[in-house]
């Protein structure tokens, strides 16, 4: 029978005999996934492990620092940070195709590994925090045209690295990550974390992205997020986000005229986000969220919530 502990024990034997004396680069993305894959390979190698924790520019209000710190300070995680958010919004500068952007996101992450590991050769392994449906709904079962959406963190790495892929969770769901890091002694804040796309608000700005639109979002997101953990609504649902959508439209300010953005909220319930509802969030909590977001967030005179389920749609927009 399958536990988190007997995971844990085979997982850390399994590390150690394949990677010897050798190191390991774990790339960490502020999620559960790859902090407890961080923290399993840190159980079997100890210092033998680097982790890098990227700010790409496409992260959440303030997420950057307060989850380094929790690295630092709580986890005891040997992790670098790089700041590399310019070199990300370069290289996506003027693309708006939701799997060109997963490409190039993916491509820079790499990058960047790279120039970290660049005066160290002794580095063998690139540890990631892949889960079982990443693997199977960008790798599907019917081949590459089938590709529900591309996750950049499945599909290899360019030759030129010479590093192996390690990624001990990939045979698990997100409800069996979390009781391995809960085992593992996580603490539950971190646990309990909703899921956060690898390529981040880079595919919740639609289309093309600039810094100030990823600026906007950021701020009606952190209404959003803020405001379901005032409610007590952040553990009811599996997920919560906010889209910027590239379109504007009329509205009225005062005696003015406006012609602004639109955010769409999205949340929803679901077991492993294969499947998924949208959330039947309380009217007066979306009411509050909705005049806080265009009272406080300027470039914004609509708010939308999003009563999709997937599928058809998907839990991202792109
Ligand atoms: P969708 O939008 O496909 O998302 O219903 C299912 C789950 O996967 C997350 N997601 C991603 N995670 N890289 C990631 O690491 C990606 O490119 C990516 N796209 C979607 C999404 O947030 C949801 O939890």
């Amino acid at each position: 029978d399958w536990t988190a502990s007997s995971f844990i024990e085979t997982e850390i034997q399994s590390i150690r005999e394949q990677v010897g004396d050798r190191k390991v680069l774990c790339g960490l993305s502020g999620g559960v996934d790859s902090t407890v894959v961080a923290t399993l390979i840190h159980k079997a190698i100890g210092d033998q492990l680097l982790c890098i924790f990227v700010d790409n520019g496409l992260l959440r209000k303030n997420e950057f620092n307060e989850v380094l710190d929790t690295y630092k300070e709580h986890l005891h995680l040997p992790v670098k940070g790089v700041d590399a958010s310019g070199k990300f919004l370069n290289n996506l500068e003027g693309i708006s195709d939701p799997e060109e952007k997963r490409v190039i996101i993916g491509n820079t992450f790499i990058e960047v590994f790279d120039e970290a590991i660049a005066e160290e050769n002794d580095f063998k392994y690139l540890a990631q925090g892949t889960l079982y449906p990443d693997v199977i709904e960008s790798v599907s079962f019917k081949g590459p045209s089938a590709t529900i959406k591309s996750h950049h963190n499945v599909g290899g790495l360019p030759e030129k690295m010479n590093l192996d892929l390690i990624e001990p969770v990939r045979e698990l769901f997100k409800d069996e990550v979390r009781g391995v890091g809960r085992e593992l002694g996580i603490p539950e804040s971190f646990i309990g974390r909703h899921p956060f796309p690898g390529p981040g608000l880079g595919i919740r700005v639609l289309g093309e992205l600039s810094k100030e639109k990823l600026d906007l979002l950021r701020e009606a997101d952190s209404i959003f997020i803020q405001g379901l953990r005032e409610y007590g609504l952040y553990d009811n649902v599996w997920q919560a986000l906010a889209v910027l959508l590239p379109v504007q439209s009329v509205g009225v300010m005062g005696d003015e005229r406006t012609y602004e953005y639109t955010v769409a909220l999205r949340a929803v319930t679901s077991v492993d986000g294969m499947t998924a509802d949208w959330a039947r969030l309380p009217y007066e909590f979306l009411s509050e969220v909705s005049n806080r977001i265009i009272n406080e967030v300027r470039g914004v005179n609509r708010v939308v919530y999003d009563v999709s389920s997937k599928p058809p749609a998907t839990i991202e927009w792109e």
